[in-house]
């Protein structure tokens, strides 16, 4: 049997280049001369988003039913990897069973800011809980036989001019906290691809970037899989090829197919680059994938279980007063809302799954068997009070209990676009005062990707976040609220109390192109904490209906060496009266004075059932790199010579004291950097200026496009703004694609108008499956210019 080398090697250039882009949408190019089929790949990642087919409006037609686990927001929330891995493994089999051989999964982005539109479908703030997740998602779905493309690599933070901007991140929030997601997924459960972001980072297209593909990616952490675009986002197909992107995807239809040859030709593309890629591309098409045997009926029942469990597991019980949780049967419930009729339990864009059926909150409560009155009480798409508040009101003040569904509309949350602010609609806001004003036993069930402003909090007594919480979100929440479920959530991000306590607020989207992330490891908790600033709930924050207790905890050694780890145990007590789960979470801190340092950072943790009274031993490992830091000079990670701490508790607010410990590395010199002061206490917002001066970045103005200086990177949005005729063409292009979309206030209208406006012409055409040449891009480009001679006669 000749190797993958020796074959290769066979292989024309043109066949080469030809298997490093697309066949289609979403198939990679088969050689059937040389044997090498091709290989699918369909969206995740909470669900398959299968479309049959070869094409696709840009991905959001209907596709084949599949089970809608909850979002990541909320998966995370379980902290608990096996979970997490079982759902994996579910969606792996539906993937077989539709003959998918790559699922398009998992998202494990840092939420730099709670409004990134696509924080839905991302972990945490936290590196190393998306790390772990992550890591436990792919090696359940690889378990399957069906290879994961983690994504969106890296530095993809928002939604916002995502095919355009640019994030400036200096190296040690590059390495400590942007990359340190992906750094533990790729080593602890080896996915078969990643998936390079839209964006550039420091300057540089993801897709183009060497630095992050091949010297980290590839060099540093062992990645032997292969890259693939994001959809679209390939910039330079002989830079990419260089750099270490292994396949464009989707297809460009042979556009880049010549100039990829030339390059060859005068060696500007390394022939060496060329075959890692396509025997990249070979190794995921060859690998032998189990055939699905099974009842395709019996799996996705099977697998609607199991997302009503993981949100259930999920679910955060952020407040119980007087213990008005668990609701009593007896209880007179009324039930206010129109999200408790029309429950949204996932997010818009490529993530979109149809799944085989769903359960509003309503018809959870109903299969429950509880009894409720229910009002509607606001609408999503009236914002004004009315009729439906005044009886609702009315209704309020004769129930025992009060159970509010608020949340956020689908409108609201999406890929493609941020969210303009972090509240809730205004209309749902005031109703809740009006509610608590009536009757004091208010329970808010929350719906929302991402935390929202909570201006009503001290009013009510209960709240339980229930994030986007998959097709049976209904059925786990009557679960939870009956206690027939005892709640074990634990936040995976802070929730803020207004968006201005957010450390990046007043820098997110306001030069979306040239992105500062000036507040560089300080995000989340990392920030809220050394700032002193407070928050509404924090980072690990979760009740239960029981009581948990930490006692005896032990270290094995308070001397970290190089290569050996630390054990820590502790013994966790269930104190009440119900079983419970509880998440035993170990971080390991710093001395405050150290600049770029968070007061303490999560490095292990461990969830653990508990019967009523019973106590058990947790035992959590600590490696030497979770005391280690990114050393520049190096360009390596490095453990240090520093005092440093062990904190263990039940959430990060909620710990035993810290215990010192000794980290015996190299020294380091924190004093010989030259670091404003705001990066050893960052209190109040951190300056442009500042950030400039701790990592030579600089953000650039932000740039209008005016005639005569339209390139093929400009996107329609900026064309039509001086061109009437590119205007109508845009128009003309919208109407065609939008075709299929009934409603056009939808989130599936707005995501796909973003993509359209906001695509640059050149990646818009690559993807148009032929549809729109380069030959007519650079005649809307020169219509543009105004070069009218050259747009008609091509000079
Ligand atoms: C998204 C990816 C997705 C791809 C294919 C892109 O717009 O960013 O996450 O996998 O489309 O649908």
């Amino acid at each position: 049997m000749q190797s993958l080398e020796d074959r290769l090697k066979q292989l024309t250039p043109e066949e080469l280049i030809k298997l490093t882009s697309g066949a289609d949408f979403w198939q990679s190019a088969a050689i059937p001369k040389a044997q090498i089929p091709s290989f699918r790949m369909s969206d995740g990642p909470n669900g398959l988003r299968y479309q049959s087919g070869t094409g696709d409006a840009l991905g959001i037609n209907d596709s084949v039913v599949s089970t809608c686990f909850p979002t990541a927001s909320a998966v995370a929330c379980t902290w608990d990897p096996e979970l997490i891995s079982q759902m994996g493994r579910a969606i792996g089999a539906e993937a077989r069973s539709l003959k998918v051989d790559m699922v398009l999964g998992p998202g494990i982005n840092i939420k730099r800011n709670p409004l990134c539109g696509r924080n839905f479908e991302y972990f945490s703030e936290d590196p190393y809980l998306a790390g772990m997740l992550g890591a436990a998602w792919i090696k359940g779905l690889q378990s399957e036989g069906v290879a994961a493309c983690l994504k969106h690599f890296a530095g993809n933070n928002q939604e916002n001019d995502r095919l355009l901007s640019d994030s400036l991140i200096d190296e040690t929030a590059l390495h400590e906290l942007y990359l340190e997601a992906f750094r533990i997924a790729v080593e602890t459960a080896a996915p078969e691809g990643i998936m390079c972001s839209y964006n550039k980072v420091n300057g540089t297209y993801a897709s183009d970037n060497p630095y992050l593909l091949t010297d980290v990616l590839r060099h540093q952490w062992k990645f032997d899989g292969a890259v693939v675009t994001d959809w679209g986002a390939l910039n330079n197909k002989v830079a990419s090829l260089n750099a270490g992107t292994d396949l464009e995807m989707p297809s460009s239809h042979n556009m880049f197919d010549q100039q990829a040859l030339a390059a060859l030709k005068d060696g500007q593309l390394k022939r060496s680059a060329l075959l890692r890629a396509a025997g990249n591309v070979v190794k995921v098409a060859e690998k032998k994938r189990p055939a699905f045997k099974g009842d395709r009926e019996a799996l996705l029942r099977q697998n609607g279980q199991l997302a009503q469990k993981v949100e259930e597991q999920a679910a955060v019980l952020l407040k119980n007063e007087d213990g008005i949780l668990p609701i009593q049967s007896a209880e007179k419930l009324l039930v206010v809302g129109q999200m408790a009729a029309e429950t949204r339990y996932q997010g818009a864009g490529s993530s979109h799954i149809n799944p085989p059926a769903h359960t509003s909150i309503l018809d959870g409560l109903t299969k429950a068997g509880i009894t409720y009155d229910y009002q509607q009480g606001y609408a999503f798409e009236n914002k004004t009070a009315g009729r439906l508040t005044d009886a609702a009101v009315t209704a309020a003040k004769n129930a025992q209990t009060v159970l509010f569904v608020a949340g956020l509309p689908e409108t609201d949350e999406s890929e493609g676009f941020d969210r303009q602010n972090m509240k809730l609609p205004v209309n749902q806001n005031a109703l809740i005062e009006r509610m608590a004003a009536v009757n004091p036993n208010l329970i808010v069930l929350l719906i929302a990707g991402a935390p929202v402003e909570l201006p009503w909090l001290t009013k009510v007594k209960g709240l339980i976040n229930l994030y986007l919480g998959g097709q049976f979100v209904g059925d786990a929440a009557a679960n939870l609220l009956t206690g027939k479920v005892n709640p074990a959530g634990k936040l995976a991000e802070s929730y803020p109390i207004t968006y201005q306590d957010v450390p990046s607020a007043e820098i997110y989207d306001q030069n979306p192109r040239s992105v500062g992330y000036a507040e560089s490891v300080y995000v989340g908790y990392r920030y809220y904490e050394k700032a002193g600033q407070p928050v509404a709930f924090p980072f690990g924050f979760g009740l239960s209906y029981t009581n948990f207790k930490l006692s005896d905890l032990k270290l094995n050694s308070d001397q970290v060496q190089a290569g050996r780890s630390i054990q820590v145990s502790v013994n966790v007590t269930n104190t009440g009266e119900r079983d419970g789960a509880e998440v035993v979470q170990a971080y390991v801190g710093n001395s405050p004075q150290r600049p770029l340092k968070p007061l303490k950072a999560l490095k292990g943790f461990q969830k653990i059932f508990l019967k009523a009274g019973e106590t058990k031993k947790v035992t959590i490992e600590l490696s030497a790199h979770a005391f280690s830091e990114w050393d520049q000079q190096q360009q390596q990670w490095q453990l240090p010579t520093a005092a440093k701490f062990i904190i263990v508790g039940t959430g990060s607010n909620q710990t035993l004291p810290p215990v010192p410990v000794k980290v015996n590395g190299q020294s380091i010199d924190d004093a010989a950097r030259e670091i404003p002061a705001w990066y050893v206490k960052p209190i109040g917002k951190p300056s442009l200026t500042d950030f400039t001066q701790m990592s030579g970045l600089t953000v650039q103005p932000p740039t209008v496009s005016r005639p005569g200086r339209y390139t093929r990177l400009n996107t329609p949005r900026e064309l039509s703004a001086h061109s009437m005729i590119v205007r109508k063409v845009t128009e003309i292009v919208k109407k065609n694609m939008t075709k299929g979309i009934s409603d056009p206030s939808s989130p599936e209208a707005k995501f796909m108008e973003t993509i359209i406006l906001d695509t640059p012409l050149i990646r818009l055409a690559q993807q148009s499956s032929g549809k729109l040449s380069l030959s007519l891009v650079d005649k809307l480009v020169a219509i543009a210019n105004r070069h009218y001679l050259r747009a008609i006669f091509g000079r």
